[in-house]
């Protein structure tokens, strides 16, 4: 093996955060950086999304795009291992760009606000996630805040998250009565004292739970601590390697980002524990990290990062081999070479060109509308890896044209945009319409502010009857004819050429599963 690829391979850890909006995930981004040494002083990463906030409007948030896009990908180092944190937006109306993003990730750092338990934005990545298993780590966060009980926490992301919990760290009270963490692995108490301005904070260190100077600094409760640590001990489940890379079980952090206390312990562990980069599935083989042959694939892009260019960044994501400035690769969907001359990687705090990177890092490729989501490019081999899924939308409009001469700039910006994942685009089998889904209406408004100044197409929005989108797929040709016969005015054929049944509501969507036991119902589709 390769010496050099599997010692960069070994240092990497690709993640992602999955949290509900207000958990945390920013201030503890701000913090992790802040470790990695990325940035200075914290403060860089909120100031930016306080300027993206600010922002209602998409005319202004296009203005914010380099700021954004610069923070989609934070690379950084940590105590010898190079980290990529892919940022996941936490706007619920951009989460089927979340969901994709989450496709690239090798885990998950799943933060909980303790006052609110599990929220419904994390349960729907946390769905996602399961689709591929990918390993969790929680950091239940703000326990300088009184929240809900520890161990109800966790009851409660075992039950809806559908996921066991292993506390490494156990916190001593909470809000006005937090003192701190017990640190379980390490047997050693981390003392809590509210910092502020973002200064690196360690704390003092106990060895042992039955020091006799903890009571003069924990008082009383250091008994409820010595009592609960005694019930984690006999009922709770042990840590187990294993299980936590396969999903099924996560270590829980207790802490406060904002007082940057226990984020670093989370993070010793973090680099230790969580899985460096993967073998992915293709639709020939399983691709290891470690194979001399490059392989790189695109799981997100990003419209006019240049206004002046029109240009667009594919963000690939590589697999395996070493990829050099300049390197020449093969191009499967539309069978030609391709040249990454100028490839950029996202610093955490800017984006600067690379001479080379590794599989995990994640990689900016400018292009002019020839790379698709779901483009796989390799050194020779004809692979395409597959696990980019496409989610049923949930919200529907029909498009409509103010001026029918544009009906072509219409069909291709439409076209355009689905290929690029800003909107899934649906074409009736019975009419000419154009049906888009959506699973956040912010997309819709993106989309017609779009048409309008990268095609000059002016467009309208008017309601349709449908509520929800199902692919289809049968083996028995019989039943698909039946189907599309009874169902015709109901289908559509999607941006990739797939057929999809619009249902009118949920009630014509369960009469068509019962009548109709041959056809399979799909809510996700995999990107070709
Ligand atoms: P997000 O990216 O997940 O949306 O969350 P973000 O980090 O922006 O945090 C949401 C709010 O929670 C912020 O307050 C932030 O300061 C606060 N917060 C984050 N971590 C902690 C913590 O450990 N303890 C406490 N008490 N609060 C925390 P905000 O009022 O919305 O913003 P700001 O005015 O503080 O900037």
């Amino acid at each position: 093996m390769n010496k050099e690829l599997k010692r960069e391979v070994d240092k990497r850890r690709t993640f992602g955060i999955i949290s509900h909006p207000d958990a945390g995930k920013t201030t503890l981004t701000e913090k992790l950086l802040l470790y990695g040494g990325a940035i200075q002083m914290a403060g860089t990463v909120k100031s930016r999304k306080a300027a993206r906030h600010a922002t209602s409007d998409w005319m202004a948030m296009e203005q914010e795009r380099g700021i954004s896009v610069t923070s989609s990908v934070m690379k950084f180092e940590y105590n010898g291992y190079e980290i990529n944190l892919l940022d996941t937006p936490g706007h619920q109306d951009f989460s089927e760009d979340t969901y994709r993003v989450l496709t690239a990730v090798d885990s998950g750092l799943l933060v909980i606000d303790v006052a609110k338990g599990v929220e419904t934005q994390t349960l729907k990545l946390m769905d996602v996630c399961r689709l591929r298993s990918t390993p969790i780590i929680t950091f239940i966060n703000k326990l300088d805040r009184d929240g809900l009980d520890p161990f109800a926490v966790m009851a409660d992301i075992e039950e809806r998250l559908k996921i066991e919990c292993v506390p490494l760290t156990w916190p001593i009270g909470m809000g006005s009565t937090f003192r701190g963490t017990w640190n379980i692995l390490k047997h050693e108490l981390h003392l809590f004292s509210a910092t502020h301005g973002g200064k690196v904070q360690k704390g003092d260190i106990f060895k042992d739970i039955n020091d006799p100077r903890l009571t003069d600094v924990l008082g009383e409760q250091v008994h409820q601590l010595r009592e609960e640590l005694a019930l984690l001990e006999g009922a709770g489940t042990p840590f187990d390697l294993a299980r936590y890379r396969k999903g099924e079980q996560t270590p829980v952090f207790f802490g406060s980002a904002i007082n940057n206390f226990g984020v670093q312990e989370m993070l010793n562990s973090f680099v230790e524990l969580a899985p460096p980069p993967q073998p992915r599935p293709t639709t020939t083989r399983d691709v290891s990290p470690y194979e001399d042959e490059f392989s790189g694939v695109v799981f997100k892009i990003q419209a006019n990062m240049d206004k002046n260019h029109r240009d667009r960044i594919a963000f690939m994501r590589i697999c395996s081999g070493k990829f050099t400035r300049g390197m020449k690769v093969k191009h499967h969907r539309v069978g030609k070479d391709f040249t990454i001359a100028n490839a950029t990687i996202f610093m955490a705090q800017d984006r600067t060109g690379i001479e080379e990177a590794f599989p995990g890092d994640i990689i900016g490729i400018h292009n002019h509308g020839t790379i698709k989501i779901g483009d796989t490019f390799t050194d020779k081999e004809p692979l395409k890896f597959i696990g980019i899924p496409n989610f049923s939308p949930e919200h529907f409009r029909r498009v409509q044209l103010k001026d029918p001469m544009k009906r072509k700039q219409l069909q291709k910006g439409l076209e355009q945009l689905a290929e690029e994942g800003a909107v899934q685009l649906f074409r009736p089998i019975s009419n000419s319409d154009y049906i888009l889904g959506a699973v956040g209406m912010l997309q819709f408004d993106v989309i017609v502010h779009r048409l309008l100044h990268e095609y000059a197409v002016n467009a309208l929005y008017e309601p349709v009857s449908v509520t929800t989108a199902r692919w289809i797929h049968s083996e028995d040709k019989r039943a698909l004819d039946d189907f599309t016969d009874y169902y015709r005015s109901d289908l559509a054929i999607d941006a990739e050429g797939c057929l999809a049944y619009l249902a009118p509501n949920p009630w014509k969507l369960e009469s068509a599963v019962e009548r109709f036991p041959k056809i399979l119902f799909s809510t996700t589709r995999e990107i070709r």
